[in-house]
């Protein structure tokens, strides 16, 4: 039966069996990074597979407000990159919508400019954490004024000036490296971040790519200014955090066979792949090949019996973004999943674990939060629940629908906030459909 959809309430009925192939959408993280940092470079770029979602679209956006010429043919976009010193203050308020990547990421930039910005978003992104930008690039010169001591939207930052430092990054954050990196760019001195620096490396990657001055020696990375950025095409390839939800619906239901092709499986971003294996999952990785700068592969997920696993340590940042939806594989799992050293699920788009953990309860599943992840005693039967909260949060939303697929056949369950999925994931219900065999 067909997921239905009204006053932005999707039902979806559990599943007889999963079978199918999907694309994913294009990888969130590295569609905002290619046109933000052509945006700064020299030269034009085409950016393939950019996805489509309300994140990137709000980077778009920004950019556009600051003279950057980008032209869109299909899922093709034509930068034009407007040069080290090329954006033109904007006339209002950039609106960053839901994005915690597109504030952090023009924060950064906006401290190398020699003008004046706003920066606002939506009511989930003005609840979220930017002292852990505003205060180290105020270190580096830039000056902030915001609400509670500069660390909430709506910020105004002025930037200009600025001098390298050295910094311990406290939090696993590739948005706040990715900010000093960017904003590092523009100082008159070298940028060395030492600390957390084990978050996705997109950032150093690309910037490397484009002619930037990036080194990484141990832990420490240093950015030396100097070295103008070129233009490249960047040919985004599938988001792991989108595949991750086929990768838990194909090795948690009990009859299934999912194939994801064209996935990003960078190194720092393959944490999922080795959680559900840590559960014995059954998830073949094939068709290797590296684009433009990051590797890629297809990804086939088969019925599989999960166990439950201890999860933490390094394996969070390279998987943060998907804790959401491995509850629902611990939820089937014999015996107990335990998830640690995650207290950052409290500052994404919503508190995680607590919106989590609500809405496992709902559907029978015994679970309990802890202040750094949560706790899940498995193997439980999910049930299927007339009023499952998304909180606005496009993963919980999608967690839900592959939590649905599991509950008995035919038997709906109603996710409320549905199209909260459009900020990463335009088209999910219709695939999550699509597979139903
Ligand atoms: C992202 C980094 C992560 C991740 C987010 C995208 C990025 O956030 O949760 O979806 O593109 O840099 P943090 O840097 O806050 O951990």
């Amino acid at each position: 039966m067909a997921t239905t959809m009204t006053a932005d309430i999707a039902r979806v009925h559990g599943a007889r069996r999963l079978r199918g192939t999907v694309r994913v959408p294009g990888d969130k993280s590295l569609s905002h990074r290619s046109l933000l940092f052509n945006a700064l470079a020299t030269g034009e770029a085409r950016v393939r597979g950019f996805l489509d979602g309300a994140d990137c679209r709000a980077t778009l956006a920004a950019l556009r407000a600051m003279g950057v010429a980008i032209t869109e043919e299909g899922d093709t976009l034509l930068v034009r990159g407007a040069g080290p010193d090329g954006l033109r203050e904007p006339e209002n308020v950039l609106d960053c919508a839901n994005s915690g990547t597109t504030t952090r990421l023009l924060l950064g930039i906006l401290s190398g400019q020699p003008f004046a910005a706003a920066l606002t978003g939506d009511g989930s992104l003005r609840r979220r954490p930017m002292g852990r930008v505003t205060e180290p690039l105020s270190r580096m010169g830039a000056r902030f004024l915001g609400r509670a001591d500069d660390t909430l939207l709506p910020l105004a930052v002025r930037g200009g000036g600025l001098h390298g430092i050295e910094y311990a990054l406290p939090v696993a954050s590739a948005q706040v490296k990715s900010a000093l990196l960017l904003a590092a760019l523009f100082a008159d001195s070298p940028t060395t971040l030492t600390g957390r620096t084990d978050s996705r490396d997109h950032t150093e990657r690309m910037l490397r790519a484009m002619g930037a001055d990036v080194r990484k020696r141990g832990g420490a990375i240093t950015l030396t200014p100097g070295s103008p950025l070129v233009a490249r095409d960047v040919e985004v390839p599938g988001d792991i955090s989108s595949a991750a939800f086929w990768l838990v619906a194909g090795t948690a239901h009990p009859d299934a066979e999912i194939t994801v092709t064209n996935v990003g499986v960078n190194p720092s971003r393959t944490g999922i792949l080795d959680m559900l294996r840590m559960m014995g999952a059954d998830i073949a990785v094939t068709n290797e090949r590296e684009v433009s700068g990051e590797p890629v592969a297809d990804l086939t997920a088969r019925s599989s019996r999960l166990l439950g696993a201890e999860i933490g340590g390094d394996l969070v940042p390279r998987g943060i973004d998907e804790l959401v939806v491995l509850a629902v594989a611990a939820s089937v799992a014999e015996g107990t999943t335990t998830v640690r050293d995650a207290a950052e699920l409290r500052a994404k788009e919503s508190d995680r674990v607590t919106a989590t953990v609500a809405g496992l309860r709902r559907l029978g599943v015994r679970a309990e939060a802890r202040e750094d992840g949560y706790t899940v005693m498995g193997p439980n039967a999910l049930l299927a629940s007339d009023a499952l909260d998304s909180h606005d949060d496009h993963r919980l939303a999608m967690t839900w629908g592959i939590a649905a697929l599991l509950a008995p056949d035919g038997e709906a369950t109603a996710i409320r906030d549905a199209s909260a999925v459009d900020v990463s994931y335009p088209g999910f219900w219709a695939t999550l459909e699509g597979l139903r065999d």
